[in-house]
């Protein structure tokens, strides 16, 4: 028997339903109440407005250059598997962008917010996030990989900057909402670094769109140059080749 519990009639109860205290209700909020005055209370308001818009603000624009940027790897990809991951990170960001503008509609900050400078049409401005093939990958996967290489470098930015944002927000909800996309960005991190893993793999076949009816062709793994393919839906062959480290497939 503890020390100090005992029995009602002949239940017995424990040593801590001696000492158990009710907390007292609200006491946290009634602490919160400073001596602020009237004045002091709206400049401080009005700071936090200031801090957490600039906060959605560049947010928002890191979202917007995500959602764009996964748009465009998609425009050039060959690879089917590629371009699915792709999309599925483009819908998560946009997503996210949807999210940071009903958060600034609320703040009645929302607005037709103009594009980060420097952007241009898909896959033609200068922030497409496309980096330049890089000769040591794997013939034909050159593009794809230095690209996802410059995807994961995007998203530990995006992580490090966004755990920074939930700190410094004051909101709760807005916190919570900033650690998700920490989450969520982290996720991707790790899904692209997978995705290179795969395709750097040497059992990684090589899997291309039919560029007559967009069929999916499968050339199998390290197929040689020139290798032929018959697409059976159009009924054309294709000869693979490989120019500026992207596979393309030339009609024979
Ligand atoms: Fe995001
Ligand atoms: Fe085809």
């Amino acid at each position: 028997m503890q020390v100090g519990a005992g029995f009602v009639g002949s239940i017995p109860y424990p040593a801590h339903a001696l000492t158990t205290r009710r907390p007292r209700p609200y006491h946290h909020l009634q602490r919160a109440r400073v001596s602020e005055g009237p004045a002091d209370t709206a400049m401080n308001d009005a700071t936090d407005i200031a801090k957490t818009t600039r906060i959605l603000r560049e947010t928002l624009e890191l979202e917007r250059e995500a959602t764009r940027r996964y748009a465009e790897h998609q425009s050039w990809a060959a690879d089917p598997r590629l371009c699915a991951y792709w999309e599925g990170l483009r819908r998560n960001e946009s997503d996210h962008r949807g999210q940071i503008l009903a958060e600034l509609a609320q703040l009645g900050a929302a607005g037709d917010w103009p594009a980060p400078a420097g952007e241009g049409p898909l896959g033609t401005g200068p922030t497409d996030g496309t980096a330049p093939p890089d000769p040591g990958d794997p013939r034909g996967f050159a593009r794809a990989l230095a690209t996802l290489r410059s995807d994961v470098e995007f998203e530990r930015a995006a992580v490090k900057k966004y755990a920074d944002f939930a700190k410094a927000l004051d909101d709760p909800r807005l916190k919570a909402l900033m650690r998700e996309f920490v989450r969520a960005e982290t996720g991707h991190g790790r899904g692209l670094q997978r995705t290179i893993e795969q395709v750097t793999a040497a059992d990684y076949p090589v899997v291309l769109f039919c560029p007559t009816c967009g069929w999916q062709l499968d050339f199998g793994p390290a197929p040689a140059e020139g290798a032929r393919v018959h697409c059976p839906m159009c009924a054309m062959t294709f000869a693979l080749a490989v120019r500026d480290g992207q596979f393309v497939l030339d009609r024979v």
